[in-house]
């Protein structure tokens, strides 16, 4: 059975490096055979959490009517494994994908949904030390928060490496070949996850 991946791409910019990087990875794991969807913060629409608290009672995900209750969420439950992009902004994580990460309580109210799905996370900045680590960080912490697997590239010959990328305009990514590389190979592990686990 292929493993099912969905990609968020945390980015207002469509087409920009984070969507590069997150297709990149999608499309290296269709390669291995898995099956991929991709959603896009730059297409769709996701409000920040409210705190009304009605996802604690009797709706089905959450009382606002955008794009993650008519979507997203079935997405994550279809999901085995979800990759995280976001574009470092003021040393952190987007906004946008903050926004998706609050609205993921129902997922946690809902029997821990995620719990033991594989998380990974993507981020691209302008600057060589301009937060890619502490973005991706926040964002595996909050994978963590759910009890989910955390899967990294381990693409090259000396171990693991975190997909960063160092980008300032749309498609500059495509020049940094280490992290090109890298959303390569977390690609390809993440599709080749459902072997590891068959074969125990
Ligand atoms: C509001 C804002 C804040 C940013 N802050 C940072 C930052 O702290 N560090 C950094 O390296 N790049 C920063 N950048 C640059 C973006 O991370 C960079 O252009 C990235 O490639 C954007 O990804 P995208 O093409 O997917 O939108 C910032 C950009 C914006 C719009």
């Amino acid at each position: 059975m292929a493993t099912r991946i969905l990609g968020i791409a945390g980015s207002p910019r469509a087409g920009g490096n984070t969507e590069i990087l997150v297709r990149t990875t999608l499309d290296a794991a269709a390669a291995e055979g898995a099956e991929t969807r991709v959603f896009c913060l730059s297409s769709n629409h996701v409000e920040p959490c409210r705190a009304c608290h009605e996802c604690g009672k009797d709706v089905q995900w959450c009382i606002i009517d955008d794009d993650m209750t008519n979507g997203l969420y079935a997405d994550f439950m279809w999901a085995d494994a979800i990759v995280f992009g976001t574009p470092v902004y003021m040393g952190g994580l987007s906004a946008q994908l903050k926004a998706v990460i609050d609205r993921t309580r129902p997922l946690w109210r809902r029997d821990n949904a995620l719990q033991n799905k594989f998380a990974s996370a993507i981020a691209v900045g302008d600057g060589q030390w301009g937060g890619q680590e502490l973005a991706r960080q926040s964002v595996l912490h909050f994978c963590m928060n759910h009890g989910m697997v955390l899967l990294e590239p381990a693409c090259l010959p000396y171990g693991s490496w975190e997909v960063c990328g160092r980008a300032a305009e749309p498609g500059d990514v495509r020049d940094d070949e280490f992290a090109m590389r890298a959303a390569r190979g977390l690609g390809q592990r993440l599709a080749r996850t459902e072997l590891v686990v068959a074969s125990r």
